[in-house]
């Protein structure tokens, strides 16, 4: 399945490449309104970018009253994404959703604690909270992302999301001052892909759960290589930046190497074979 990573695609502006995929996953809402980091948000940097964006999103009553309804129009399964900072805040969220693909629990925000038993006391305030398939999306920061994904998997979650962005900065080459007006940024882009491969690895042998891969996938090479570290699913979230087509373009890309037959393919036939949806 092919969905875009959270935050990276807006299916109300871009309704033609929302279509592209299996699924969109929206911007993560959080109790309340957020308006976001002061401009600039967004730097370049060498094989990626840097995001300050501070998790801006109309917030939940907004969101379920507007932008759900809106969303269903599109007719494309919705997987939700919720943050918070605490475990009522996620659970309260989870309570008022109804009728979407999944839930993708955003164990990545920044002021949440992000030790393995704070993960898993929200995954298990949603798992009372809602019947619905949660991901945990989690963050590569954590020096062991095994343990978190273990301690995720007991207290129930029915999948990973792997991985959030990483913290970087970004100087003006001019003024040696940071570029984001809040100093740091999370590092997105091709440069995270190895990260993401070793987590993803590495949560998939610990757990065996369905996982979304993502972390700078360009390139259907690049989906394939998730596929083959234990992902079941890929997000496309950078790149759509640069290029919206990346999913008819990775998917096209994807049909070929499926018509091999080397172990790509047949690991490409496994995991359809195993697919969720
Ligand atoms: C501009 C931007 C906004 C993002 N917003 C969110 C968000 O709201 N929630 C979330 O879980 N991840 C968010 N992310 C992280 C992505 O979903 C993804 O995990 C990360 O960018 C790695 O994938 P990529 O290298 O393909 O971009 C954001 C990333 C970017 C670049």
């Amino acid at each position: 399945m092919l969905l875009n990573a959270s935050g990276c695609l807006d299916a109300l502006v871009a309704p033609d490449v929302a279509r592209q995929l299996d699924g969109f996953v929206t911007k993560t809402i959080t109790p309340l309104p957020r308006e976001g980091n002061a401009p600039p948000r967004i730097a370049e940097t060498a094989y990626g970018m840097l995001n300050a964006i501070g998790l801006a999103n109309p917030g939940r009553e907004r969101f379920l009253s507007d932008t759900l309804p809106r969303l269903r129009e599109l007719d494309l399964p919705l997987w939700i994404s919720v943050g918070g900072f605490c475990a009522a805040d996620y659970a309260d969220t989870c309570a008022r959703l109804h009728d979407v693909e999944a839930i993708e629990l955003n164990l990545s925000c920044p002021n949440v604690d992000e030790a393995a038993d704070s993960a898993a006391e929200i995954v298990a305030a949603c798992r009372a909270a809602t019947p619905l398939r949660l991901f945990g999306k989690l963050s590569a920061a954590h020096p062991d992302v095994a343990e978190v994904a273990r301690a995720v998997a007991a207290a129930g979650a029915d999948g990973l999301s792997l991985i959030n962005t990483l913290r970087g900065l970004a100087l003006d080459p001019g003024t040696l001052q940071p570029v984001l007006a809040r100093g740091v940024g999370g590092l997105s882009g091709p440069s995270l892909k190895p990260i993401a491969l070793a987590a993803v690895h590495a949560c998939h042998a610990a757990t065996g759960l369905p996982i979304v891969g993502m972390g700078g996938i360009t390139t259907a090479q690049d989906v394939v290589e998730f596929l083959a570290c234990g992902a079941q699913h890929v997000a496309l979230g950078t790149v759509l930046f640069a290029d919206p087509d990346a999913p008819l373009r990775i998917r096209e890309a994807l049909a070929v190497v499926q018509a091999d037959d080397g172990p790509l393919a047949e690991r490409l036939r496994e995991v359809r074979a195993n697919a969720l949806a």
